[in-house]
């Protein structure tokens, strides 16, 4: 394996110049065209319930063992993935506010990995730092605390230079937070409340999942099939959107237009609902809605599209077909969870993302992540406005490399504007990533409370923070 060193070492020997890390893999590719796309022929599966192995006084216990497995994402072929726990898509945890989950890792692959609970309040030595690797073969326990509220996160690989190739061969799973607020609400739950984990892959003619840049991914997968279909009732459904991609921006929308309506961003529920009829979302984001499938005629089918798909790709996602009506006792309030005041910032920082194209490496003011530098000391307790900066200027597409977001672990944030914009209510709520396109400026408020120690801080465009675009925070009491 590649370190990162060797990697731009050999960007600088080879004297090329606006080459990615990533994109050296172009020339493994198979000179064959992928398999071809086969929309709307797999049913989408819905991610299972994962069950405790025991539920103690305090925790509920979790044993989840990383295999490799195989997976049928276009109809026909056989993939091989990385797995938590032997299926993909891989299992869901549920998590309620204020009951602890453990989980016990064990790394059956051979590869090595850290686990990271992506939104979390997590004690440092439980956040899968990219540092703290489990080595095939061993096993780690992580505690979550579940302190926060109601809120859909995800646990993924972190494993330090192995992130972003380990999250595209399987390593990610959902795990939903829920608490009374939310139960109070009464939103349209159990088989009418699902996951949509979307993503870009290429699967070879022969299944093989072949990790290259994103301009060579033209599979879309949701739940881990290939443009699937997906029925419903004629009534409510509340969806928890996942761009799971690596470094792939997703525009979303409903063919015909019409509209749905937002209810939580990254972290939680919004102050109230917002009428939306297009998602933009960067990778890692996640999004809460409610679609009502009661205004289409049964037997009538509506897809959901990306239209930032690229010219050469198709831009159909899925496919929902919408059968009877059934009973619908759901409602969405118009007040969901009411906003709380941000605390008065005490102090300012600021971030720069760039591509630097000439070191072939992507950088965080000017340097690459050194897991032995602090970049910035924090001292808990202190609300802190950030400005994040995507240095880099916009080209036509594809410009995978020149999006950029950005991602503290441990705190939830709120975005404040956007180019000197007050941002839109539906991106103003609790979020953990946020999408800083070419040539933006983006400036949060952000309160650092609840745990003491070392964090890392990226880009999550994960072939970025792979190559540099990542950075250390220290957490003191
Ligand atoms: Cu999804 Cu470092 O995180
Ligand atoms: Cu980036």
């Amino acid at each position: 394996m590649a370190t990162r060193r060797d990697v731009l070492k050999l960007a600088a020997v080879g004297g090329v110049v606006a080459v990615l890390p990533l994109e050296q893999a172009v020339s493994a590719i198979a000179s064959a065209a992928p398999a071809p796309s086969k929309p709307f022929t797999l049913p989408m599966p819905v991610p299972t319930v994962l069950r405790p192995t025991e539920r103690t006084r305090h925790a509920d216990v979790y044993d989840v063992k990383m295999v490799g497995t195989t997976t049928e994402m276009i109809a026909g072929l056989t993939t091989s993935v990385y797995s938590y726990n032997g299926t993909y898509p891989c299992p869901t945890i549920r998590a309620a506010k204020g009951r602890p989950v453990i989980v016990r890792q064990t790394n059956a692959l051979g590869v090595d990995t850290a686990v990271h609970l992506h939104g979390g309040a997590v004690a440092a030595g439980h956040d899968g730092h990219p540092m703290d690797i489990i080595k095939p073969g061993a096993k780690r326990e992580y505690h979550y605390p579940n302190i926060q509220q109601a809120a859909g996160l995800w646990l993924h690989d972190h494993a330090h230079l192995l992130e972003s190739e380990n999250v595209y061969r399987g390593l990610h799973a959902s795990y939903i937070i829920s608490d009374d607020t939310e139960r109070g609400l009464k939103l349209p739950s159990d088989k009418y409340e699902v996951e949509l984990q979307i993503r870009d892959a290429r699967i070879e003619q022969d299944g093989s999942l072949t990790y290259t840049r994103a301009q060579d991914r033209p599979h879309i997968l949701v739940n881990g099939r290939e443009r699937p279909y997906f029925k419903v009732a004629a009534r409510k459904y509340r969806f928890r959107v996942y761009n799971v991609s690596v470094d792939r921006f997703l525009s979303l929308r409903l063919a015909d237009g019409s509209e749905f309506v937002q209810i939580g961003t990254d972290g939680g529920f919004l102050p109230a609902p917002v009428t939306r009829n297009e998602l933009r979302m960067s990778s890692a984001e996640r999004v809460d809605v409610i679609v009502d499938f009661s205004r289409y005629k049964p037997g009538t089918s509506v897809v959901l599209q990306n239209t930032s798909a690229l010219p050469t790709e198709n831009a159909d996602v899925m496919r929902f077909d919408i059968g009877g009506p059934a009973r619908d006792d759901s409602r969405v309030p118009s007040v969901l969870v009411p906003a709380t005041p941000l605390p008065t910032a005490t102090v300012e920082r600021r971030f720069v993302l760039q591509w630097e194209p000439v070191q072939a490496r992507y950088t965080i003011n000017g340097l690459v992540y050194d897991p032995n530098r602090i970049d910035a000391h924090i001292k808990r307790g202190t609300t802190e406005i950030w400005t994040i900066v995507n240095a880099d200027t916009s080209a036509p597409p594809p410009n995978f490399h020149l999006n950029h977001n950005f991602h503290p672990h441990l705190a939830q944030f709120h975005v404040l504007d956007r180019n000197g914009v007050v941002v839109r209510p539906e991106e103003a709520g609790r979020k953990d990533v946020v999408m800083v396109a070419p040539g933006d400026t983006v400036r949060m408020s952000v309160t650092w409370s609840d745990f003491t120690g070392r964090f890392v801080i990226h880009c999550h465009q994960l072939p970025h923070s792979n190559y540099g675009q990542m950075a250390t925070i220290e957490i003191t009491p």
